[in-house]
């Protein structure tokens, strides 16, 4: 089976969406039709969860409310350690680790930025609160209690909700720092305080002729993942 590595038009069948959508971190600027979105929605929702209880909530942020967001999430990031609401991983195996390092390393390299220079790797790392310029971004929250279930329960949703995308033409970026200052978050868009911030993703047509979106993250072969027992 050939890796397809494209970065704009749709996916027409499952196998394409998954074997194409890939972290889009340049996005032309075009906004999404609300057609778009009731479609993509659609197939969002329909993700399974624990006993069906659908613990999320998605809070879209475009236009005008999106530049406000990207605003105030760039200052608090500007001079505040993060302070997620779930548990950060703190510690990682050594060959996990690697992986990271690698990533790292890669993305550095494309974006032309040499890895030492932590003032362009901050200033860098801010992108992610301007959501990449995508014209959009989605955020999920919950008022459920924070549990290992809710927690997979958002990542279907999540994968639904990328796959789809890809399925319509967009491109998304899930992103951990879009979780990482819950209170900015929850002042821009006045959520109650019982309804937390999981994480966001960015979401928009993705540019074609950029550095950033030509790389593509590589997998683990699975003999060294898998195991069948006969
Ligand atoms: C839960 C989660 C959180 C992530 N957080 C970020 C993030 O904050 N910023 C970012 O640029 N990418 C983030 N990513 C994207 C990963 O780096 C990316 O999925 C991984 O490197 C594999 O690359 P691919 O998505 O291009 O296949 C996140 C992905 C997941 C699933």
């Amino acid at each position: 089976m050939e890796e397809f590595i494209k970065v704009s038009g749709s996916a027409t069948s499952v196998e394409e969406a998954i074997l194409t959508r890939h972290s889009v971190r340049e996005y032309e600027n075009k906004e999404i039709d609300q057609e778009i979105w009731t479609e993509l929605l659609n197939l969002t929702l329909r993700a399974p969860s624990w006993k069906n209880s659908q613990p999320w909530k998605l809070r879209i942020v475009q236009g005008k409310s999106k530049d406000k967001m990207a605003n105030a999430l760039v200052e608090a990031a500007k001079s505040n350690p993060p302070s997620p609401e779930t548990n950060w991983p703190e510690s990682y195996p050594a060959y996990a680790k690697k992986r990271m390092f690698d990533l790292g390393m890669k993305i550095y390299g494309v974006a032309g930025i040499d890895r030492k220079d932590k003032a362009a790797r901050d200033q860098f790392m801010l992108n992610n609160f301007k959501f990449f310029d995508a014209p959009a971004a989605v955020f999920i929250t919950t008022d459920f209690d924070l549990n290992y279930y809710v927690g997979i329960d958002m990542g279907c949703l999540l994968q639904n909700l990328m796959l789809s995308a890809r399925h319509l033409g967009l491109g998304t970026c899930p992103q951990a720092a879009l979780g990482a200052f819950p209170e900015v978050v929850r002042k821009e868009l006045n959520l109650p305080p019982e309804e937390k911030v999981i994480c966001g993703l960015s979401i928009g047509y993705p540019k074609n002729e950029s550095n950033l979106n030509q790389f593509h993250t590589p997998r683990e072969p699975k003999e060294n993942l898998v195991q069948f027992f006969n």
